[in-house]
């Protein structure tokens, strides 16, 4: 058992520190925001994440794991120190490492002799060699503490599992010897773990995902395609996920890729590029079809409103970027929602688990707690997050609330057919008018974003 400090209690840091407990090691989990830090205290999980809240009251209760705002003293008496914090974009799209420089500033005078630092956050190439940087010049002792990079790959809604079961465990290190100490603390994962350089692993994290966001953009076009030619892009995927070295996951098409990750990642790789003197055009092109990608759903509604968004009445059903999550952070929903409100369009809009009229982005917006009360009177029905209970709503019912019938379905995640059989003149993504499947995909599938 080693004993371990986690620095951050967002989404990755809370869930690395109860699944790090759950390995059986000692771990306080420090963060500024106080408040969170009295409710994660309490075993009462602010945020919406499938097994988390089990996974930290377990070690709670065993006393494995605690919550502290004493983030000085906390790394101070830890073997290793995680470091979870964010690393949002800066203004020319870097990324941002302030909140990873104040936190060096504060654990550096007291860590203590032998100290492993691990990097959690997204942080680009060098930034190993920046936090060792950092930690001296706020006093840490030269040679007494060693940097590791070991970056984190959940996916919000299933991140226990993803920490749990990852698909490999990469680590970055100088000496082999620091990389296995790190290595034994995930003894019990069942996972490859990969040693590499600090460089290498930072660049891993964000050559992966870059590598999604293009895949998710090269499925949007293939899907926009097919609706110009009259081939379904759900059967495409399917032909083409069945292909073994393609894989079925992260094929599935929608209003471009969001959340808290791929954008800000993308745009750090690309700011990485520029700075070191490399066009790396292939992904400008993704960041720009990503973009238009939500135009492109603003032009559907625009056009089952008859032509015009001012004055329309718009239902908007789903406004986390995915589903399983109540993470509004880059959501398309709410980048699709500020250009229908600027257009002139009345929205009303329901979500399951998030968002109020507080919430940023969604000013000027009714948001209601009834999925058919959003429906009322609307011209235009719009699904712009995959939740599963949409599927199951009593359609019928939304007809006779609706002022209008159109539809769009920006995740395909509606049975298309049975609601043009209700009269609603349905449209999807990458389908053609008249498909008459009602497959709707893989659930699981469907829900993968990062
Ligand atoms: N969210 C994801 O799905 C995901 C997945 C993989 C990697 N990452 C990366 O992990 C990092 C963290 O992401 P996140 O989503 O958990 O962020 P988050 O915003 O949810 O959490 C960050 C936490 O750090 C705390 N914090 C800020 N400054 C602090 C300080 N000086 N001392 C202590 N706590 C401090 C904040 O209060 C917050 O609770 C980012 O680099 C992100 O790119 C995120």
């Amino acid at each position: 058992m080693s004993s371990i400090a986690v620095i951050g209690a967002g989404y990755v840091g809370a869930t690395t520190a109860a699944c790090l407990a759950w390995l059986g090691h000692d771990v306080v989990c420090a963060d500024v925001d106080a408040d969170k830090v009295r409710r994660l205290a309490a075993g009462d999980i602010p945020i919406l994440e499938d097994h988390l809240e089990a996974v930290a009251v377990a070690g709670l209760a065993a006393g494995r794991l605690r919550f502290t705002t004493a983030v000085a003293a906390t790394a101070a008496a830890a073997e290793f120190v995680f470091l979870c914090l964010p690393t949002p974009s800066g203004e020319s799209g870097e990324a941002d490492l302030s909140a990873v420089v104040a936190a060096c500033g504060q654990i550096a005078p007291g860590l203590s002799d032998g100290t492993i630092v691990v990097n959690k956050s997204t942080m680009p190439v060098g930034s190993a060699r920046r936090v060792e940087k950092a930690l001296l010049a706020a006093g840490a002792a030269s040679g007494r503490f060693s940097v590791v990079s070991n970056p984190e790959f959940l996916c919000e809604g299933s991140a226990v599992r993803g920490f749990l079961e990852p698909d490999r465990i990469v680590l970055g290190a100088d000496d082999p010897e620091t990389a296995g100490r790190v290595a034994a603390l995930y003894r019990d994962v069942d996972a490859p773990v990969i040693v590499m350089t600090p460089e290498s692993a930072e660049m891993t994290k964000y050559a992966a995902n870059a590598y999604l966001a293009t895949r998710l953009t090269f499925v949007n076009s293939i899907a926009n395609l097919c609706e110009l030619v009259g081939a379904d892009v759900v059967e495409v995927t399917c032909g083409m996920g069945l292909d073994g070295r393609i894989g079925p996951r992260f094929l599935q098409p929608g209003p471009g890729y969001g959340g808290s990750c791929l954008p800000k990642d993308t745009a750090a790789l690309l700011h990485a590029a520029r700075s070191a003197g490399f066009d790396f055009e292939l992904l400008r092109s993704v960041v720009v079809a990503n973009s238009r990608q939500r135009e492109r759903i603003v032009e559907k509604i625009e056009a089952q409103a008859g032509g015009s968004l001012a004055g329309a009445a718009v239902a908007v059903w789903g406004l986390t970027f995915k589903a399983g999550t109540d993470d509004l952070r880059g959501s398309p929903a709410l980048d699709i929602i500020e250009v229908l409100v600027v257009a002139g369009a009345a929205v009303r809009a329901y979500d399951p688990v998030a968002g109020d009229a507080a919430t940023p982005g969604l000013a000027g917006v009714d948001v209601v707690d009834d999925p058919y009360l959003a429906c009322k009177g609307a011209d235009v029905l719009v699904v712009l997050t995959e939740w599963d209970e949409f599927r199951t709503l009593d359609f019928d019912r939304v007809r006779g609330l609706m002022a209008g019938a159109g539809v769009v379905d920006a995740r395909n995640a509606l049975p298309g057919p049975w609601l043009r059989r209700l009269g609603f003149t349905y449209e999807g993504v990458g389908r053609p008018a008249g498909f008459d499947s009602l497959e709707v995909g893989n659930d699981e599938e469907r829900q993968e974003t990062v």
